[in-house]
């Protein structure tokens, strides 16, 4: 496939050489490689304001960026989660949105269930001891964590990478409940021996419970201190989701006054900034952001996002539309 005009892509991404080759054949590319550095604000817009088409990693496409830009068509998001871009204002003016499902379920259950035992078993605790030379004897008493065997695991949001997480967590026998808006089919219900909550039943009734729900304007400040107060001050809260699902202040507050036992937390309410409260707390572990990413994950979700704008330019027939277009 090639087409005669080159359409401008602005690529603001870790891309791979081969990649960036294959993207040329077709495309004018200005590429910003975010390994180090992200653009944002008036330096990001100075370089967008031309393209025809933006392949992006997390940054912001808002109203402002969009209107200082007559030529785009396409904003291909390199991940799942889409609230870094004004869906509603890209469809009114007909560009077509994309992202990346499904290719990163695995990796981002796995690192679920990696911050669910990192802060159950205290496994940062016990990391920074031994290296800070305090693991002098076998003492009997050092780092008791809570077991999950027999407990209950709380999914907020079950869609595909909360089922992942499901299967993994059955073998370690945790009963599987779960929230969300739309209940699974009786068969998928059965199949993850998952029981349907209400939100305040869920977080009443689980030990341990992992956020993994879209932000939308339904889910920002879903738990709040109201929340808090639902939950057992023996329970954990996991967020890999997105940091504005929980209010932070309010985080703090259940974690001050041990509403709550613990959490892990891969996301912030005003990232990457977080309160350095958090980062005092032993009963506290931090990640940064990084659920996706593992080697073979995040090096096919820039392939998929680049796929899918291939996909716009070349056959008009796109795989992973976030929005429909008129
Ligand atoms: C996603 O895909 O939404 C992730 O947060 C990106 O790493």
């Amino acid at each position: 496939m090639e087409v005669k005009y080159k359409p401008k892509i602005f690529v603001h991404s870790w891309l791979s050489d081969d990649l960036l080759l294959k993207l040329k054949k077709n495309f004018n590319i200005d590429h910003h490689d975010t390994k180090d550095s992200i653009l944002a604000g008036k330096d990001l817009l100075d370089r967008v304001l031309d393209a025809d088409g933006i392949l992006v990693q997390s940054s912001l496409i808002d109203k402002k960026l969009i209107e200082s830009c007559p030529n785009l068509k396409v904003v291909s998001n390199v991940g799942v989660g889409f609230d870094n871009i004004d869906v509603e204002f890209c469809t009114k003016r007909g560009i077509q949105v994309t992202n990346t499902p499904g290719i990163l379920n695995d990796a981002v259950a796995d690192m679920s269930m990696a911050l669910l035992l990192a802060v159950a078993r205290r496994v940062p605790e016990g990391d920074k001891l031994v290296r800070t030379g305090g693991f002098k004897a076998n003492f009997y008493h050092i780092l008791w964590g809570a077991d999950l065997k027999g407990e209950n695991l709380g999914i907020i949001g079950m869609g595909s990478i909360g089922q992942e997480v499901a299967k993994r967590a059955l073998p370690f026998g945790l009963n599987i409940k779960y929230h969300n808006r739309n209940r699974l089919s009786e068969n998928i219900e059965n199949s993850l021996n998952a029981e349907w909550m209400s939100l305040i039943e869920l977080l009443q009734s689980c030990r341990f419970i992992i956020i993994l729900c879209p932000l939308t304007n339904e889910t920002k400040h879903l738990i709040t201190i109201k929340e808090f107060q639902a939950m057992n001050n023996n329970s954990f809260l996991v967020n890999i989701a997105r940091g504005p699902i929980v209010k932070e202040s309010d985080l703090i507050i259940a974690l001050e006054k041990k509403l709550i036992s613990g959490c892990a937390l891969d996301v912030y309410e005003f990232e990457p900034d977080y309160d350095i409260k958090l980062a005092k707390m032993d009963n506290v572990v931090l990640a940064p952001h990084a659920g996706s990413a593992s080697v073979k994950t995040r090096k096919g979700m820039v392939e998929l996002a680049k796929k899918n704008i291939e996909e716009f330019f070349l056959s008009k027939d796109v795989s992973n539309p976030v929005n429909t277009l008129n």
